[in-house]
């Protein structure tokens, strides 16, 4: 029997709930697939930020680095100031662990409504592979003559060869895996950022060229991603991105396949420890009121399988999940509007893997 430590940080709100129902899930597959999951609970987050003052500790990351993956369920909390979980939470799990690739599908189930009116299933499913460490997010700028009108203000887009080509490479070699219509459009605003956009085209143009011959090239700027994306998705297989441009589309790209409730994604470094989370976020005031959909926690709970190299289970998931919103029973993807609990999901998805 293949067995994996799983740590559990069910953070805040809506997080913990979510979670539990992914842990159901996961527990019905692993049954069905011959696995051992383990799970090693850990309670970051704001609750613990306010009692204790700490986001995470240093010991806590060495600890983590010994697990085979992390499972999150959400971070940010109404009585924290923003950015301090966020920064000191996710963000740094995501440097310290080098999780270098987010990786979000945005698939659209069946009767799932979505807000494109001429689009269904046929049309909707593709993957972002978004940078997860570099560019904007690395912190790099400065300010001066703060608080004066003449206040200046500078964040930089840093990216390294390297860190442009280990994405680009995961992303051609993730096209190639998933196997559909083999192509990888490039996004970024090449034409205005003139040098970082050019290290990504040429890096892009050059690892296709000598190692996928397979894999055919496309490039769009980010801004008529965006449109594109709400015209014509059936456009797209796979994106490759840096980091700002990949959060914002993909959270245009969650609002097309139906909403935070079934948007998952997983912070990857393909050769370490890697985080999956619903990215819906906390939601407080749903808290404890089983009405939140735990379908995304249970996406990126298959997804983690499928990181792990148990293809078989992750599609086990995936398929079950397709099946539950196939049935029609679940009548709405948003909070308190599916037509049944929390906990009633996760026992349908789980009833589906068996
Ligand atoms: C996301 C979030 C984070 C990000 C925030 C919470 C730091 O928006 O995972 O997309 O910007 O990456
Ligand atoms: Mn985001």
């Amino acid at each position: 029997m293949k067995s994996f430590i799983i740590a559990l940080m069910g953070g805040d709100g809506t997080g913990p709930e979510v979670l539990r129902e992914g842990v159901k899930v996961l527990d019905a597959v692993s049954g069905e697939y011959g696995l051992k999951l383990n799970y090693t609970p850990y309670d970051f987050g704001g609750e613990r930020y306010l009692r204790t003052g700490e986001t995470l500790p240093a010991s806590a990351i060495e600890e983590l680095k010994k697990c085979n993956a992390i499972y999150l369920g959400a971070i940010g909390h109404p009585d924290v100031k923003p950015g301090i979980l966020e920064t000191g939470i996710l963000l740094k799990l995501r440097f310290a662990l080098d999780q270098y690739i987010n990786l979000r599908p945005v698939k659209l189930y069946p009767n799932v409504a979505t807000p494109l009116s001429n689009k269904g299933p046929e049309q909707i499913d593709f993957v972002v592979v978004r940078e997860n460490t570099g560019g904007i997010y690395t912190g790099i700028g400065g300010a001066a003559m703060v608080g004066t009108p003449g206040e200046i203000a500078t964040q930089v887009m840093v990216y390294s060869r390297s860190m442009v080509e280990r994405c680009i490479r995961y992303a051609y070699d993730y096209t190639r895996r998933r196997n559909k219509r083999k192509l990888l459009t490039l996004v970024h605003k090449s034409n205005v950022l003139t040098y970082a956009g050019d290290l990504w085209v040429r890096t892009h143009r050059e690892v296709g060229d000598a190692d996928y011959p397979d894999i055919k090239q496309d490039y769009n700027h980010v801004d008529a991603c965006t449109m594109w994306m709400v015209k014509s998705p059936e456009f797209y297989d796979v994106i490759v991105t840096e980091n700002l441009f990949g959060d914002i589309i993909t959270d245009l790209g969650a609002m097309i396949q139906g909403g935070m409730g079934i948007a998952a994604g997983g912070n990857i470094n393909p050769e370490g420890v890697s985080m999956f989370e619903p990215i819906g976020g906390s939601a407080p005031k749903y808290t404890g009121k089983n009405l939140i959909n735990p379908l995304a926690a249970i996406c990126a709970g298959g997804m983690m399988l499928e990181t792990l190299g148990e293809t078989a289970a992750a599609g086990a998931v995936e398929k079950a999940v397709h099946a539950a919103l196939a049935s029609g029973k679940i009548k709405s993807l948003s909070a308190g509007q599916m037509g049944m609990g929390t906990t009633d999901v996760g026992d349908l998805v789980a009833s589906l893997v068996r």
